[in-house]
């Protein structure tokens, strides 16, 4: 396996979103732990930021891009609804024309595409598969409605699963499922840019062009009732699938939707939260791009030791929830983050009893 990362450079933070929303920073810091996120410029194309991604995992995966001979990618905020976002990126790779598709789970897009990598390489159909989760969520975003417009954030993440007897972190247990009945709580709605405030107070991404001509709509509540739920249950499935007690989980990776919702499953679960990743706070939600991005930097961090378990969870629109369990094995992460002031040089060189991935960036 290998891991690839790009964020877009621009940092919008609350305090940004204050001056043209009926909103503050202390109320979006408390309710969701969200300081700050990455918009994709408005030039940059979803199929740029996934292939940014895409190109750092086989970097970090020391391959060619032939070498991938299946492509499935995830996106709630597609440019196109076809061809599909994996179809032009395995077009732009040079990639070898084997399967190449866009699975629609929302949020739990990069687990069911690492779960249907894992079915085609158990059945014999594919060798090493790319698995893209990209989102420009600023884009399907109606920035005056508050209650959505603070929450989301642009990024991608890329990983390459390959066989079990390849490098890398290896996969112990999977879980999916969806419920449809709750599709209702989490949707896109048709976008009425009469809503919309003067358009002098709106900052440039709000006002450009949209992906597609629906916005985000979700019940909050309801959906953090369900993320609680589902977290606890799925991280209880995968310890039950590989007969081991929770506790021998050494880190759970979830989606990033609030750190509230991470904090209640945690204490649901009586996991201690330092257990858990958490980076919403610097990228708020990613969607189906924040499990990817949140691995890559745990590994960074030097959180992910070789032999240790780590939990996967997600959980989105659909309803849809997903689950990985790994066994990690050094794997090779690259992080293309033009944005990233700090380089992460801190916890690049506090390596000190963790395996030894190789882990680079790229600059601008
Ligand atoms: O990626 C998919 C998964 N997504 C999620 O898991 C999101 C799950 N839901 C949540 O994280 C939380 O429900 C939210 C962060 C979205 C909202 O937090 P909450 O504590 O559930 O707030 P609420 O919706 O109950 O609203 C409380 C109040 C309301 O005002 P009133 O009716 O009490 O006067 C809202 O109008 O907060 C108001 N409000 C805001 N105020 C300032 C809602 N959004 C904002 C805002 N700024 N941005």
């Amino acid at each position: 396996m290998g891991i690839g990362t790009s964020l877009p450079a621009t940092r919008v933070s609350n305090f940004e979103i204050e001056s043209f929303l009926d909103t503050s920073d202390e109320w979006i810091q408390s309710r969701t732990g969200i300081r700050e996120r990455r918009v994709a410029e408005p030039e940059l194309t979803l199929l740029q930021l996934a292939a940014r991604a895409a190109r750092a995992a086989l970097q970090a995966a020391d391959l060619d891009p032939s070498a991938i001979d299946a492509v499935i990618c995830s996106s709630s905020s597609p440019d196109a609804t076809f061809p599909s976002l994996a179809c032009r990126l395995q077009a732009e790779l040079g990639c070898p024309h084997g399967p190449a598709f866009d699975v629609q789970a929302a949020c739990s897009g990069a687990i069911y595409g690492m779960a249907l990598a894992q079915s085609m390489i158990q059945s014999g159909l594919s060798r090493t598969v790319l698995v893209v989760a990209a989102e420009i969520f600023s884009r399907v975003l109606d920035w005056s409605d508050r209650s959505t417009a603070v929450l989301f954030g642009d990024g991608a993440g890329a990983l390459v699963v390959g066989s079990s007897n390849q490098e890398g972190a290896q996969i112990v247990a999977l879980d999916l499922g969806a419920d449809g009945g709750g599709a209702w709580a989490l949707d896109t709605i048709r976008y009425h840019p009469i809503k919309q405030e003067p358009a002098r107070l709106r900052p440039e991404y709000a006002t450009s062009d949209r992906a597609m001509d629906r916005v985000v709509h979700m019940d909050g509540r309801e959906v953090f009732r369900f993320s609680t739920k589902i977290l606890e249950q799925i991280v209880l499935r995968l310890a039950g699938a590989a007969r081991i007690e929770v506790d021998q989980i050494a880190l759970i990776v979830p989606h990033q939707a609030n750190s509230r919702i991470l904090g209640t499953a945690a204490g649901r679960l009586g996991v201690p939260f330092d257990r858990f990743t958490c980076n919403v706070d610097r990228l708020g939600n990613t969607s189906s791009a924040s499990i990817p991005l949140a691995l890559a930097e745990a590994e960074g961090q030097g959180r992910c030791h070789t032999g240790d378990l780590v939990c996967l969870v997600a959980f989105g629109a659909g309803l849809t929830w997903g689950g990985v369990l790994l066994r990690w094995q050094p794997t090779g992460v690259v992080v293309d983050d033009p944005g990233d002031l700090e380089k992460s040089n801190q916890s690049l060189s506090d390596t000190e009893g963790r395996s030894t991935p190789r882990r680079e960036e790229i600059s601008g």
